[in-house]
C-alpha cells in the first residue's frame, strides 16, 4: 500500500477534450481528480465553476474516485451549497479568506462533503492550529495560487515536515496532508519523505512530453525512488 496518492489537477488538461483527459487519468489509476476554482479576485485568474464539476462527476464517481475541489475564491460560503450539489467530495477553502473558518468548515461537513483548508506559502502554519482536529484535509500550497506550471518554492518542504509534525503531535492521522504546486519528478520524492499523503500535480501529468499514463508512472517511480 503506497503511503501517498496523486491527484491530477485538470487545470493543465486540454479543455477541448476534458472528459477524455479525465478518463485517461482515471484509467491510469488516479483515485482523486483535483479541480482548481478561481474567481479572478482571490487569485488573478478565472477558471472553473460548479457546471464543470457536475459535468465530470459521473466519470469520476463511476470508478469510485474522489472529486477534490480547491476553492480559490472570495466568500466561498456563497457557493459551497452549489459545489456540493454539483458533486464535490472534498471542498477546500483558504484560511486567508475565511473570517469564520469554524463555521465554514462545518457548513461543508453538514452539507455532506469532506472539509479541507488550504494555506498560502507565506501564511504561518500556526493559523491552522485550532481548526486542525475538525478537518478531513489540509492543503499546503507550494506555489502562490493562481496558475499551473509554476516553480516549486524550495522552503515548502520544511513547511510540509512541520505540518506533518503538527498532525502527528495531535494524533490526526485521518487528516490528509495535501501538497499543491510545482511538483515534478525532480522533487516528488522529498515531498513524500517530508510527510505529504496527497500530491496535486498538474503540468507534470498533462503535457505534450508524454501521455498521461506514462507521466503518472514516471512520477510514481520517482516518488518511490525507482527511477
Ligand atoms: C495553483 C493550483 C494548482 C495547480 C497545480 O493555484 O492550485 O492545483 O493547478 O499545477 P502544477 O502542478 O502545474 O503546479
Ligand atoms: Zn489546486
Amino acid at each position: 500500500m503506497r503511503g501517498f496518492k496523486i491527484a491530477p489537477s485538470i487545470l493543465s488538461a486540454d479543455f477541448t477534450r476534458l472528459g477524455e483527459q479525465v478518463s485517461e487519468a482515471l484509467d491510469a489509476g488516479a483515485e482523486y481528480i483535483h479541480v482548481d476554482v478561481m474567481d479572478g479576485h482571490f487569485v488573478p485568474n478565472l477558471t472553473i465553476g460548479p457546471l464543470v464539476v457536475a459535468a465530470i462527476k459521473p466519470l469520476v464517481s463511476s470508478c469510485g474516485a474522489i472529486l477534490d475541489v480547491h476553492l480559490m475564491i472570495k466568500s466561498p460560503e456563497n457557493l459551497i451549497p452549489e459545489f456540493i450539489r454539483a458533486g464535490a467530495d472534498i471542498l477546500t477553502v483558504h484560511v486567508e479568506e475565511c473570517v469564520h473558518l469554524h463555521r465554514t468548515v462545518h457548513m461543508i461537513k453538514d452539507g455532506g462533503a469532506r472539509a479541507g483548508v488550504a494555506i498560502n506559502p507565506a501564511t504561518p502554519l500556526i493559523m491552522l492550529e485550532e481548526i486542525l482536529p475538525d478537518l478531513d484535509l489540509v492543503l499546503v500550497l507550494s506555489v502562490n495560487p493562481g496558475f499551473g506550471g509554476q516553480t516549486y518554492i524550495p522552503w515548502s518542504t520544511q513547511r510540509i515536515s512541520r505540518m506533518r509534525g503538527m498532525l502527528d503531535e495531535r494524533s490526526l492521522s485521518h487528516v490528509e496532508l495535501e501538497v499543491d504546486g510545482g511538483i515534478k519528478t525532480s522533487n516528488v520524492a522529498q515531498i513524500v519523505a517530508a510527510g505529504a499523503s496527497l500530491l496535486v500535480i498538474g503540468s507534470a501529468v498533462f503535457n505534450q512530453e508524454a501521455n498521461i499514463a506514462d507521466n503518472l508512472d514516471m512520477l510514481l517511480q520517482a516518488a518511490e525512488g525507482r527511477e
